[in-house]
């Protein structure tokens, strides 16, 4: 029997006034192939059932981390543009990921629907040159500070790894009064691109107030980034939505530290959906920009306390290192940054062909190239020139997918400092 029109309207209004539960409207929406997730509990939720499943996924004994589950959804457009062509979009299956700690920042909801994830052209009639805009400003920026994309690409990673991409990494205060990201240990006074994003969010909100949010503006700007420094060049995904929450605590948990273990590393990865072939070609990101020499001084005036340089660092590098940084017990010892390869501005292979010859600066990378798990991919990446920044952008676009708020989630911030209340 066909039900004319007002009549369909009217009972489906009536089926949301009577006041449905959770699962009711799971159902109802599910009908309409919409797929909610309940933060935490449906994380947990599904780990259980996996395991009670005997978890075909899981890897082989040896092996650190999953591979990636990630949904691709096809056709998605967001609810501030106009539907753009059909675009594969990533929205990463955060059932992947392990149980978060206590204070873990839930998502509150991810819709993995066509209508409220990420799509390219999100902005394409609320805000048509947010992209323009974002270019002419790196462009601009560049000219004073080279080191901008550099700075911005591991502002990216520090957003998106603590949560979720979701601008949490910008906010100087919550309400709680609890220490925000920025207060975390692994940023501090070395995340260099925060502060950039300021003046960005401002040539945004001139031109269109309010409808750019701050978490599109560092995955537009990173995208930027990575493409002027020589990754391959590709439209961003737009649509995410600002955190209302930041918290220290939770960074702390979810960055590492320069010389952190590949197991370590691999947690980290593996709840961003990563695995260690992915992992490595994202740590190539550490082929632009440098690092403070206090973060691996010991390793050229002590290593592990024997008053010598790691031994497997070359000694003509070991003395150049010493040269850009006196001895940290020194009264001379000013912990300069130190470029991490020989072309700090390029998104080159060159940081892999360091690697392969022990040259690197953190700890962390160092351990790369003589683990089984991931000296194949740093071998490869090394031998062929093309690869790498191919690669990296594939990788680096789906990280900046992690988690993302869209929808109705989350708010779009005035200003990337605070929230809106
Ligand atoms: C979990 C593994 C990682 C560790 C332990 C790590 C550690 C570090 C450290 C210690 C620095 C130097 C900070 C300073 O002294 O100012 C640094 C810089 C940097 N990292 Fe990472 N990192 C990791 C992963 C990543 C990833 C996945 C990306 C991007 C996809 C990234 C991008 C960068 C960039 C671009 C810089 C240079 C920043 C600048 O010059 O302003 N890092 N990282």
């Amino acid at each position: 029997m066909k039900l004319p029109r007002p009549l369909l309207v009217a009972l489906l209004v009536l089926s949301l006034i009577v006041v449905p539960s959770k699962a009711d409207l799971d159902d109802f929406f599910n009908g309409f192939g919409f797929h909610f997730r309940h933060g935490r509990q449906q994380q947990q939720q599904e780990q259980q059932e996996q395991q009670a499943q005997g978890n075909d996924n899981q890897d082989p004994p040896g092996a650190q981390v999953n591979e990636p589950r990630g949904s691709y959804i096809a056709g998605a457009y967001g609810m501030g543009g106009s539907p753009p062509p059909p675009q594969a979009v990533i929205i990463p299956d955060s059932a992947a990921q392990p149980a978060e700690p206590a204070d873990f920042k839930p998502a509150q909801m991810v819709i993995t629907n066509n209508l409220g994830g990420l799509s390219v052209g999100f902005y394409d009639r609320s805000c048509p040159n947010a992209e323009k805009i974002v270019a002419d400003w790196l462009a601009e920026l560049i000219k004073t500070n080279p080191s901008a994309p550099a700075n911005i690409i591991r502002l990216a990673f520090h957003d998106c790894a603590v949560g979720g991409c979701d601008a949490s990494i910008l906010l100087d205060s919550i309400g709680q009064g609890d220490k925000v990201e920025k207060g975390s240990i692994f940023n501090g006074m070395s995340l260099k691109g925060a502060d950039l994003i300021d003046d960005l969010k401002m040539r945004l909100e001139e031109e269109c107030p309010q409808t750019v949010s701050c978490a599109d503006a560092i995955a537009f700007s990173a995208n930027e980034a990575m493409a002027i420094a020589g990754g391959v060049r590709q439209r961003p995904l737009g649509g995410r939505r600002d955190a209302l929450n930041s918290l220290a605590t939770a960074a702390d948990q979810n960055l590492a530290s320069p010389t952190a273990t590949i197991d370590q590393m691999s947690a980290i990865f593996r709840r961003l959906g990563f695995n260690q072939e992915e992992m490595v070609v994202l740590l190539g990101a550490h082929s632009v920009g440098t690092a403070h020499c206090d973060l691996f001084m010991d390793r050229v005036y002590n290593f592990r306390n024997t008053q010598k340089p790691d031994p497997v660092l070359p000694l003509p590098y070991v003395e150049d290192l010493r040269r850009l940084c006196a001895n940290p017990g020194t009264p001379q010892f000013r912990n300069p940054n130190v470029n991490f390869d020989e072309t700090p501005y390029a998104l080159d292979n060159r940081y892999f062909k360091n690697l392969v010859q022990n040259k690197a600066l953190l700890l962390s990378d160092s351990s790369l190239k003589d683990d089984p798990r991931t000296g194949p991919t740093v071998r490869q990446m090394a031998e062929d020139d093309t690869l790498f920044p191919k690669r990296f952008a594939e990788l680096f676009t789906k990280m900046t997918t992690f988690n993302v708020l869209t929808g109705l989630l989350g708010e779009v911030r005035k200003t990337c400092r605070s929230t809106n209340n």
